[in-house]
């Protein structure tokens, strides 16, 4: 699907169908679409005027005109209250207009931007939301559908007018660059949606290939010798009980120039999370096939930015392994060994994601990293703590937690902080290693938080536990059920916005 800017006057355009969007309780019609209402005889304003229209968030009217030179459908969509607007609302009322669009199978609809300004948010923001909506709201999973001839049709152009020519080429910009990012989080869903079988250790080191071979990103792939010769404890022995053999990927965008910082992105790639001999019980097992959810997000991000080109220099370390009960397999009760020689007690093979990002994050070292973020589907106590709109975030430097709590904010993909005191690390340690897997029945996203930490060296790291946010059970106006993609807009906002983080900022925190 293009998507394309114009300038022009939305009356003469004679396209299927126009989406307008209008506040909630507006009984005047806003002056900017007089000409529009004047040439289809008042229809708008009437429409306002009894009431039939509210403009409540995501209501929706279709009104046909069948007139010619003029549009021959208008979609009237609510934004809610004026005063309550929010990027992500427009978000919303943008992708709910699309999927009426995509419904009716018009072709080449049109969106009208008739505000230069949309109460404090400037055009480019409005066109980044309203572009997201678009993109994000099509998404549709079809991969192993078999799927009839007029299912096919799809929205070939997607043209947003404006009334403005002098924000013609910034609204252009915006669409360019968004829609590469909402692009990047229909891939992430994409493989975050396939089943297990199909989205092994092997298949995600093949699509790290295939990104970095189209954007010029350096990647490595590190397969079972390479992890015994770097005594990745982690994922060798959570790999153990499984057929499919674990790839260790390493994506690297930009090297290191003087003046710019090094992040380092981790994400966990469990491609199959049966919970090991610890087994999971049957119900909902199948979800499991997106433990990788981390992982795919890490491929996204690295799929926008190497587009995008911002000036940082970003590492990706995505350890991908299946948690399969295979005769080998690791067992409670195992001790194992990491590549800095610290011990660990397993106490249930189902607490595996610590086990193989412990590897990634003591692997991001060598790096000398300026900040590490690792994004995993790690606990269901986060599900518990924060439901399934907010990821949990902990992590020891306060002003990295701070710029990714504002990253989140501005792409709604929102982060809250737990606490990650000296108290809860006391309970992760082992009476015969050093520290053990489990944490007990409390706090399970905070142990589970001081179990990564203790692989943490002096860099600033922030944990962002996603097991709540990487799947939606139902539709919603931008995200069809199953896979959100989360942590791209997130991960790929921060690094947009990324400043040098300051020295004296860098200390250890716990
Ligand atoms: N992948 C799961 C966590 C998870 C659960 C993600 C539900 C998404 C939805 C993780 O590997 C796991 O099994 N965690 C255990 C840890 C426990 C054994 C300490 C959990 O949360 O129950
Ligand atoms: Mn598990
Ligand atoms: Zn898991």
């Amino acid at each position: 699907m293009r998507i394309s800017v114009k300038f022009g006057a939305a009356e003469k355009e004679s396209v299927e169908v126009i989406v307008i969007s209008l506040f909630e309780n507006v009984r005047k019609i806003p002056s900017e679409l007089d000409p529009l209402n004047k040439a289809l005889g008042g229809v708008i304003s009437n429409l306002l005027q009894n009431k039939d229209f509210t403009g409540k968030l995501n209501e929706t009217i279709m009104i046909p005109t069948y007139k010619k030179s003029v549009p021959k459908r208008i979609l009237l969509v609510g934004l809610g209250k004026a005063t309550e607007l929010s990027s992500d609302k427009i978000r919303q009322a943008a992708g709910t207009a699309t999927r009426i669009i995509q419904e009716k199978k018009f072709k080449n609809p049109l969106m009208l931007l008739h505000k230069t300004e949309y109460k404090g948010i400037s055009i480019e923001d409005v066109t980044r939301t309203v572009v997201e909506g678009v993109i994000l709201s099509l998404y549709n999973f079809t991969m192993y559908k078999t799927l009839k001839k007029e299912d096919k049709t799809a929205i070939n152009n997607f043209t947003l007018i404006v009334q403005k020519k002098d924000v013609l080429a910034k609204i252009k910009s915006a669409v360019k660059n968004t829609q590469i990012v909402a692009e990047a989080v229909c891939f992430t869903r994409d493989i975050v949606n396939m089943s297990g079988s199909d989205a092994t250790p092997t298949f995600l080191a093949n699509k790290a290939k295939e990104i970095a071979k189209k954007t010029g990103v350096k990647c490595r792939t590190l397969s079972r010798p390479d992890m015994k010769k770097l005594g990745m404890g982690g994922i060798l022995n959570v790999s153990r009980g499984s057929s499919q053999p674990p790839k260790f990927i390493i994506l690297e965008y930009n090297t290191k120039k003087r003046n710019n910082d090094t992040i380092v992105i981790i994400g966990k790639g469990v491609t199959f999370d049966s919970g090991g001999i610890s087994l999971k019980p049957g119900k909902d097992m199948d979800l499991m096939k997106a433990d990788m959810a981390g992982a795919a997000a890490v491929l996204g991000t690295f799929k926008a930015i190497s587009n995008l080109k911002p000036s940082t220099h970003l590492v990706g370390l995505v350890p991908c392994t299946e948690n399969m009960p295979g005769g080998s397999a690791l067992k409670p009760g195992d001790i194992i060994k990491y590549m800095s020689g610290k011990t660990v007690e397993i106490l249930n093979t189902d607490a595996e994601g610590r086990l193989i990002l412990a590897d990634a994050i003591s692997y991001a070292k060598r790096y000398k990293p300026d900040a590490v973020i690792d994004i995993a589907t790690l606990t269901g106590a986060c599900v518990a703590a924060l439901g399934t709109f907010t990821s949990g975030m902990l992590g020891n430097n306060d002003e990295l937690k701070d710029r990714v709590k504002q990253a989140g904010e501005k792409c709604h993909e929102r982060v809250w902080e737990l606490p990650l005191w000296d108290e809860y690390y006391e309970l992760i340690k082992s009476s015969i290693a050093d520290i053990k897997n489990t944490g007990g029945q409390y706090a399970g996203t905070i142990t589970a938080a001081c179990f990564l930490g203790e692989f943490v060296e002096n860099f600033p790291w922030a944990h962002l536990d996603i097991a709540g946010t990487f799947l939606v059970e139902k539709d919603t106006p931008y995200i069809r059920k199953g896979a959100t993609g989360v942590g791209v807009r997130l991960l790929t906002q921060l690094i947009l916005d990324w400043k040098k983080l300051p020295d004296a900022r860098k200390k250890r925190k716990k």
